[in-house]
C-alpha cells in the first residue's frame, strides 16, 4: 500500500462537520459587508515580494521571516519575477487601486474581502501558516469619524457571532511629521537598554525601533519605561485621536489605549487597534488586527491617499467562539428519494429535481437496495424526510414518510414541497 500523505505543517482541512461553524462567521462577514455598503474586491493569491517588502516593510515579520515564496518557470522577465503568496491583502488592495486609477471613481471607496492568507509562522493553536481573513478597507477618507465606523463594525461582529467580552485595544503611532521624533525616543531609550533586548530588537532598534515594543521577549520593565508615542503626536494626530477616544466613549464602546500597540506592519500611521477577548490578550489571540494607513497608497506609486482597514481571523473568531459555547445551530432539514422499482431510476431524478427546485435539500439513493434498507440509510445519513416513488407517481403522487414518526401518506408531488418546509 502506498504510504498515506499528510495536509502541511500549519493547515488544516476543514472537514464537513467543521463547515457549518465556518459559513456562519462567513456568513456573518458577508452580510455586515452589505449592511455597512462596503463593495466586493477579489486580488490574486500571490503577489510580487516587492509588493510585500515595499507596503509592510522590510524588517516587519511577515517579510523577513514569514514570506511564501513562489517561484515561476524561468524565461522573461514576468516568469523569473520573485512572487509570494499573500500574507495579507492590504499591500494588495492598494495595488490595484492605484494599479486601476479607482482615485477618480466617487469616493471614498469602501471595499472588503475574505479569503486565505499564508505565514511561514512557527504553527501553534490559533496560528497556522494557511489562515482564513475578513479584511475591509475605507480608501479616500482622512477620518477620524471613519476609524470609530470600522472599531464599531469589528464589535458588532463579534457581538453577531456570539463572542462575548471583547476589548478593543487602540493606540495611534503618528504619520510622517511626528513619527521620526518618537522613533529618535525609542531609540535612545532602548539604545541605554541595549543588554537587555532580545537579538531580535537589538537588530531592529535601529531599523524599526517601534517594533521592539512588540517584541514578545522584551522585559515587562524596560516596556513601561518606554517612551509611549501618544506623547510624540504632533497637534493633528493628537487631535484626531482625542477624537478617536471621544467617539468611542460616547458610542460606549470597549477599548482601552495599549501604548505598545504598534503593530507589525510598516505601513501604519495615526489609529492602529486590535481586539482580544478580555483577559486572553496576547498576541497570539488577537481576533482582528488594524489601522490608518495614510501613506500606503504614495508608498506603491500612487498619489497621496489616507486609508484604513482592518483584517479579522475567520479561523481564530471560530475558535473564539467554540471555546464560548457558541454553536452553528442545526442543520436545514434533509430529504432523501427512495424507491422500491430498482428498475426506476428517471422517476426518482425526476422527482429529486422537483424538489430540489421548490429550494429543499435532497439526496436521491441510487441503488438497487431494498426499499427497507433505502430508508435505513437515509435514516443513518440524518435524513428527516424519504419520498419514496413508485407506481402512485403515474397519477402524480409520491408517497412522504417521515422518518421520526414512520407516518407517511401519499400527496400530490406538487404540494409535497409544502408539507415538507411546513415540518422541517
Ligand atoms: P494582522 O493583524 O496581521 O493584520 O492580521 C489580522 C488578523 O488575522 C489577526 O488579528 C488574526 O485574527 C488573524 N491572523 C493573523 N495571522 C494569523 C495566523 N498565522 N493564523 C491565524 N490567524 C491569523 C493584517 O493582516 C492587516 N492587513 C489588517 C489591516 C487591514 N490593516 C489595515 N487594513
Amino acid at each position: 500500500m502506498a504510504r498515506p500523505l499528510s495536509a502541511p505543517r500549519g493547515t488544516r482541512d476543514l472537514l464537513p462537520e467543521d463547515a457549518p461553524a465556518w459559513e456562519r462567521m462567513e456568513a456573518i462577514a458577508r452580510d455586515l459587508s452589505r449592511r455597512y455598503a462596503f463593495d466586493r474586491i477579489d486580488i490574486p493569491l500571490f503577489e510580487r515580494v516587492e509588493l510585500f517588502a515595499r507596503g509592510l516593510g522590510e524588517s516587519s515579520d511577515a517579510v523577513e521571516k514569514e514570506m511564501f515564496r513562489v517561484s515561476g518557470a524561468s524565461g522573461s522577465e514576468e516568469e523569473r519575477a520573485e512572487w509570494a503568496l499573500r500574507p495579507e491583502p492590504t499591500a494588495g488592495i492598494v495595488r490595484a487601486y492605484v494599479e486601476h486609477g479607482l482615485h477618480v471613481r466617487p469616493g471614498p471607496l469602501r471595499l472588503w474581502m475574505l479569503g486565505p492568507m499564508f505565514r511561514y509562522d512557527r504553527p501553534q493553536a490559533g496560528r497556522y501558516r494557511q489562515f482564513s481573513q475578513w479584511d475591509v478597507e475605507v480608501i479616500g477618507d482622512p477620518g477620524p469619524m471613519v476609524d470609530v465606523e470600522l472599531i464599531e463594525l469589528a464589535h458588532r461582529f463579534f457581538a453577531e457571532a456570539g463572542i462575548r467580552d471583547t476589548v478593543a485595544h487602540v493606540n495611534s503611532i503618528g504619520d510622517a511629521a511626528c513619527r521620526p521624533g518618537y522613533r529618535a525616543a525609542l531609540v535612545a531609550y532602548f539604545g541605554a537598554h541595549e543588554h537587555q533586548l532580545s537579538e531580535d530588537s537589538r537588530r531592529r532598534l535601529h531599523v524599526n525601533p517601534l517594533r521592539v515594543l512588540d517584541d514578545r521577549l522584551l522585559d515587562p520593565e524596560l516596556a513601561a519605561g518606554a517612551p509611549r508615542s501618544v506623547d510624540h503626536l504632533c497637534t493633528s494626530c493628537t487631535e484626531h485621536f482625542a477624537t478617536v477616544r471621544d467617539l468611542l466613549d460616547s458610542l460606549g464602546l470597549p477599548y482601552v489605549v495599549d501604548h505598545r500597540l504598534v503593530r507589525g506592519l510598516d505601513y501604519y500611521t495615526r489609529t492602529t487597534f486590535e481586539f482580544f477577548v478580555a483577559g486572553r490578550e496576547g498576541q497570539q489571540h488577537a481576533l482582528a488586527g488594524g489601522g490608518r494607513y495614510d501613506g500606503l497608497a504614495e508608498l506603491l506609486g500612487g498619489r497621496p491617499t489616507p486609508g484604513i482597514g482592518f483584517g479579522l481571523g475567520i479561523d481564530r473568531a471560530v475558535l473564539a467562539a467554540a471555546e464560548q459555547g457558541e454553536s452553528p445551530g442545526p442543520q436545514e432539514a434533509l430529504v432523501v428519494v427512495v424507491s422500491a422499482r430498482t428498475d426506476a431510476l428517471e422517476p426518482r431524478l425526476r422527482v429529486g429535481a422537483a424538489l430540489r427546485e421548490a429550494g429543499l435539500r435532497v439526496r436521491i439513493d441510487g441503488s438497487a437496495r431494498k426499499l427497507g434498507r433505502q430508508l435505513e440509510s437515509a435514516a443513518r445519513l440524518g435524513a428527516r424526510w424519504a419520498v419514496i416513488v413508485g407506481e402512485e407517481l403515474d397519477r402524480g403522487d409520491v408517497v412522504v414518510r417521515d422518518l421520526q414518526s414512520r407516518e407517511q401518506r401519499a400527496v400530490p408531488l406538487a404540494t409535497a414541497p409544502e408539507l415538507l418546509k411546513q415540518s422541517a
